[in-house]
């Protein structure tokens, strides 16, 4: 386990994860705007790459469990971008929960927990944030967070081929003296 909040436990991923993670990605409305579904393979891979990234970087998007049952919500977190975009590399916070857990604040609570952990233990200068434009639930997330628009940044997102419907992203900042606690 690496951070607890009030609700949430944000850990690495392990083996027991794959199901869970299978179908939150099984729900469209959670893949709307995301490349999806997901295979156990793929969430495997998936989550090799997290805890990889974690061994390398110090941050990964963890997998989220609620405290109170052990349930897998999702996950929320840090990821190292490297891609090739003008603004990275970049450390870029992150969720996705089963649609069930909308709704609760739970993104919000366990993004505050990677913020707090990438400005003070990781000593980042600035995070950002990127989602298809017309994701209003992930940007209102951000709104909620702090983050502000970078209003010159829209780009193109170097995984998707230009004419995907998807492929077109709005990034949002925060800097270190913008985060309250
Ligand atoms: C993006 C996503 C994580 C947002 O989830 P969310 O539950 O809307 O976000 P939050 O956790 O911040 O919760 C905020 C909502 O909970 C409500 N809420 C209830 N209790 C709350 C509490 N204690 N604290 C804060 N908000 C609370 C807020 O009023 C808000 O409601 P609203 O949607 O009516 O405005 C979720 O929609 C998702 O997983 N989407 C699919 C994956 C995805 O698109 N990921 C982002 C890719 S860029």
């Amino acid at each position: 386990m690496v951070l607890t909040t009030d609700r949430l436990l944000l850990r690495l991923w392990r083996d027991a994860d794959v199901a869970p993670f299978v179908a939150l990605n099984a729900d469209p409305a959670v893949t709307e705007y995301l490349p999806g579904p997901v295979t156990p393979e793929q969430a495997v891979q998936f989550f090799s790459a997290q805890n990889a990234m974690h061994a390398r970087h110090g941050c990964c998007y963890f997998a989220a469990e609620l405290k109170e049952t052990g349930e897998l919500a999702g996950f929320v977190g840090l990821k190292y971008q490297d891609f090739a975009t003008s603004f990275a590399p970049c450390h870029e916070v992150g969720w996705r929960l089963a649609s069930r857990h909308w709704g609760k604040g739970l993104a919000s609570e366990g993004a505050r927990a990677a913020l707090r952990f990438g400005f003070g233990r990781l000593g980042l200068h600035e995070i950002m944030s990127f989602t298809v434009a017309e994701n209003a639930r992930s940007r209102r997330v951000m709104e909620r967070l702090g983050m502000v628009r970078d209003p010159d940044g829209d780009f193109a997102h170097p995984a998707l081929p230009v004419e995907h419907p998807l492929s077109q992203h709005v990034p949002y900042r925060l800097p270190r003296a913008a985060f309250g606690t």
